[in-house]
C-alpha cells in the first residue's frame, strides 16, 4: 500500500512516462508494440522474438510542423473483428478476416497537433496506416516510417530496384539483405530463424507509392516517389495513408497463402459487378513481339479485319472468351514509343473494320478485347476516355488492356498552366490517373488490365473491374528481353510480385524455337509442361494463351490443358516451395459456367534445377475418386534442347494418395484432378 502510494506520487511529479501498448494477433503468435519513447515507434514480434525492432513513425511536411519527436500517446481504442467476405472472382471465393485492432492517438502537448495510427494484427501479418484530420492542406516531403529488420546481417532478401527507368520490369535479385539498397515492394526476406516476411502496402489511393531505402544497415525507410516538383504527397489535410504491411510466415508458402493485402482494402464500391467476367483469351499480339507482324500499318499489319475474324473463330472453337487486338488504331505508325500524343482511341486503321469485327464476334460467340496504348502521354489519353470507352461498349467490348510504355519518371502530362510535366509511374499523380481510368471504365461496364501499371495493392477488392495488371517482367521478355527471363523467374515472382495481386503474365508459348533453341537466344527458358503449369501457378482471373493459333493446333495434346483450366477459383493452396527455387500450387475451380466446381488443378515449377516434388493429395474430398490428368516433363526433357518432351498420362487418385511429379531443369508440371 505504501509502495503504490509512493509510485503514484512519483508519477505525478515526473514528466509523462513513455508508454508502450501491445497488440496481438488472434492466435497470439504475432505481437505489435507501439511506443512514444522519444518519438512514435513500433516493433513486431513473431513467436515471442523480435523480427522488426524499434522503428520510427512520422512525417515531415513543407507547410506544417513535422510529426516527429515530442508526441505522446494520448489515447487508444481497441477492436476485434472475426468475419468473412466473398469475392466476386478471385483466387479464393471466401476470405476470412480475423484481426485485432489498436487505434493510437499521438498528440503534441504544446502545439496540440494530433495524428492517429491504426494498427491491425492478423495471424498472417500486420498492417498500419496513418489517419490525419488537419484543418489545413499538408504537403508531405518525407514519410518517416521505418522497418528495422532484426539481425539484418543474417537475413537473405529477394527484390527489384526502386526508381529505375524500367519501372517494375527487372529481374529479381537474391542477395544478402545488406545489399538491397533502394527496392520496390513487395520486398521479401528471410531472417536467421527462417521466418519469411514481405513488406508491401495495401489500398494505395491518392498517395505516392512506397519504395524502401536501406538508409542504415538493416533499417529500411519509406521512400515515397515524388511529384515532378519534388513534393512527395499533396493533401488537403484530411487523409488516410495506404496500409504499411508485413506478411509474416514461418515458411515461404505462408506468404502466398496470406490474404492480408485484400483484407486491408475497402469492400466493393461498384455495386453489382456481374458484368465483370474472368476468362481466357488469345490475341493478335505475340506475332508483333517476335517480329512477324507490326502494330503499325503496312504489309505486316497484324490487326486486320480478316486476321481478327480468324482469331475470333479460333477463340470460339476452343472455348476462349475473347481476342485481344493491338495495333488497331491510328497512332502506331512511326516511332510509337515516343509519339504518344498521336494516338487516337476512337479511329481504327482503314484495314480494321471494327463494326464488322464486332458483328462477327457476336455471330461466333467470342468478344473483341480492347487495347489502349498511351506511350505515357496520359493527358492525350484522359481527354479521350469517354469517347473511347463508349465506342468499345457499343462494340460489345467488356475488357480493355491499357499500356503506359514510357521510361520511369517520363510519364508526360499537361498541367493546369498548359506546361509539360514528367512524372513517375508510381507517384501520387499516376496513382490517381490509373484509378480514375478504372472508375471511368466501370461506368461503361468495362474491365481493365493495366500494363506498365502502378503496382497492385489489392484495389481489386474495392474496384473489381480492375482485373489484372503487368508490373513485372512478363512473357514478352522472352521474345526480345536482354536477357530473357531465366528459369528461376516464376519461382521468384510467386513469392514477390504475386503477393501483390493478379498478373497478366501471358503464359502458354508452345514454340520455343522461333529464334532457335539453346541458351543464348531469345526464347522462353522453359519446357512445354512448365508453360502449362503457369496457368495454375501464376494467379490471374484473365489468362492469355499467348502463342500463335497454329502452334496450338500442332500440339492438341498439350493444348487440351489450356482449354480445360479455369481462371476463377473456389480455393487456392500453396503446398510447397522456396523463394526462387520452386513452387507447388493447388487450386479448386469455382462453380460457374462450364465448370462444375468439383475439379482441382495442380501447378508446379522449378528453377534451373531438376527436382521431383511429392504432392500429398489430402486436400481432395475424402471418399471421391478423381482422374489425374498429368502433364509433366518427360524423363529426358530439359529446357535448353529438349523442351517439348512431355509425358501426358492419366491415373485414378483419391484423397490421401501421393503424386510424385517430375520437374526437369527449367521445367514444370500441370495436373487436372477431374472429379469422377
Ligand atoms: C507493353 C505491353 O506489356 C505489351 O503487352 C504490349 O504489346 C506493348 N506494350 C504495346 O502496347
Ligand atoms: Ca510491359
Amino acid at each position: 500500500m505504501r509502495y503504490s502510494l509512493l509510485l503514484m506520487a512519483l508519477a505525478a511529479s515526473l514528466p509523462l512516462q513513455a508508454k508502450t501498448l501491445s497488440l496481438k494477433s488472434p492466435n497470439g503468435e504475432i505481437e505489435l508494440r507501439v511506443s512514444d519513447e522519444d518519438a512514435p515507434h513500433y516493433a513486431v514480434l513473431f513467436q515471442g522474438k523480435l523480427v522488426i525492432g524499434s522503428s520510427r513513425l512520422g512525417f515531415d511536411f513543407n507547410n506544417a510542423a513535422n510529426f516527429r519527436g515530442g508526441f505522446d500517446i494520448s489515447d487508444s481504442q481497441r477492436a476485434t473483428v472475426d468475419s468473412s467476405w466473398e469475392q466476386p472472382w478471385g483466387e479464393a471465393r471466401i476470405i476470412e478476416d480475423k484481426h485485432n485492432e489498436l487505434l493510437v492517438s499521438f498528440s503534441h502537448p504544446e502545439s496540440k497537433q494530433a495524428y492517429k495510427v491504426r494498427f491491425r494484427a492478423f495471424d498472417d501479418g500486420v498492417g498500419f496506416r496513418y489517419e490525419v484530420d488537419a484543418d489545413t492542406p499538408l504537403n508531405i516531403t518525407r514519410e518517416l516510417t521505418e522497418f528495422a529488420v532484426e539481425d539484418a546481417d543474417k537475413a537473405d532478401a529477394w527484390w527489384i530496384p526502386g526508381r529505375g527507368w524500367n519501372r517494375y520490369e527487372y529481374l529479381y535479385q537474391h542477395s544478402k539483405l545488406a545489399d538491397a539498397a533502394l527496392v520496390q515492394t513487395p520486398f521479401t526476406f528471410k531472417n536467421k530463424d527462417g521466418v519469411h516476411i514481405a513488406i508491401h502496402e495495401a489500398a494505395l489511393v491518392d498517395y505516392a507509392a512506397m519504395t524502401l531505402n536501406q538508409r542504415r544497415p538493416g533499417t529500411f525507410v519509406a521512400e515515397l516517389t515524388p511529384w515532378s516538383d519534388g513534393v512527395a504527397v499533396k493533401t488537403n489535410g484530411k487523409f488516410n495513408t495506404p496500409w504499411r504491411t508485413l506478411q509474416i510466415a514461418p515458411k515461404a508458402t505462408g506468404l502466398i497463402n496470406s490474404h492480408l493485402i485484400l483484407n486491408l482494402n475497402e469492400p466493393n464500391q461498384l455495386g453489382d459487378v456481374s458484368w465483370v467476367q474472368p476468362g481466357k483469351y488469345v490475341g493478335i499480339w505475340w506475332g508483333m513481339h517476335i517480329n512477324q507482324n507490326t502494330w503499325g500499318s503496312g504489309s505486316k499489319h497484324g490487326a486486320t479485319t480478316a486476321e481478327t475474324k480468324k482469331y475470333l473463330r479460333f477463340a470460339a472453337d476452343n472455348g476462349f472468351d475473347g481476342v485481344l487486338v493491338e495495333g488497331w488504331n491510328i497512332g502506331w505508325d512511326g516511332d510509337w514509343f515516343h509519339n504518344g500524343d498521336l494516338f487516337s482511341f476512337t479511329e481504327p486503321f482503314a484495314d480494321f473494320d471494327i463494326q464488322a469485327i464486332a458483328d462477327y464476334g457476336r455471330e461466333v460467340g467470342a468478344r473483341l478485347i480492347g487495347h489502349h496504348e498511351t506511350s505515357g502521354s496520359v493527358s492525350n489519353y484522359r481527354k479521350q476516355w469517354d469517347g473511347a470507352f463508349d465506342l468499345y461498349q457499343k462494340m460489345g467490348v467488356s475488357q480493355v488492356k491499357t499500356g503506359y510504355v514510357a521510361d520511369g519518371g517520363n510519364i508526360k502530362r499537361i498541367d493546369e498552366n498548359g506546361l509539360e510535366r514528367f512524372e513517375w509511374h508510381d507517384g501520387q499523380f499516376m496513382v490517381g490517373e490509373y484509378l480514375d481510368n478504372v472508375k471511368t471504365a466501370a461506368k461503361y461496364q468495362i474491365s481493365i488490365n493495366t500494363h506498365e501499371p502502378i503496382k497492385d495493392t489489392g484495389l481489386r477488392r474495392t474496384y473489381p473491374n480492375w482485373l489484372a495488371r503487368e508490373g513485372a517482367r512478363g512473357q514478352e521478355y522472352n521474345a526480345w528481353g536482354t536477357p530473357p527471363n531465366p528459369p528461376e523467374h516464376i519461382a521468384m515472382l510467386s513469392f514477390t510480385r504475386m503477393l501483390a495481386g493478379p498478373m497478366d503474365f501471358t503464359p502458354g508459348i508452345f514454340d520455343m524455337s522461333f529464334n532457335g533453341l539453346g541458351d543464348n537466344t531469345n526464347r522462353p527458358q522453359s519446357t512445354l509442361a512448365k508453360q502449362l503449369a503457369l496457368y495454375v501457378v501464376l494467379y490471374s482471373p484473365i489468362q492469355m494463351a499467348a502463342d500463335l493459333p497454329e502452334n496450338y493446333l500442332k500440339r492438341p495434346d498439350a493444348f487440351q490443358f489450356i482449354k480445360d483450366v479455369p481462371t476463377d477459383w473456389e480455393q487456392s493452396i500453396a503446398l510447397d516451395g522456396e523463394v526462387g527455387d520452386f513452387v507447388v500450387m493447388a487450386r479448386k475451380e469455382r462453380k460457374a459456367r462450364q465448370y462444375s466446381g468439383n475439379d482441382w488443378y495442380l501447378g508446379a515449377v522449378t528453377d534451373e534445377q531438376a527436382r521431383d516434388v511429392t504432392v500429398k493429395l489430402d486436400f481432395l474430398e475424402p471418399g471421391k475418386t478423381f482422374e489425374a490428368q498429368i502433364y509433366q516433363d518427360g524423363k529426358d526433357a530439359e529446357w535448353k534442347w529438349r523442351p517439348y518432351e512431355i509425358d501426358i498420362k492419366k491415373q485414378k487418385v483419391r484423397s490421401g494418395d501421393t503424386l510424385i511429379l517430375h520437374l526437369a531443369e527449367g521445367g514444370g508440371a500441370a495436373v487436372r484432378l477431374k472429379a469422377l
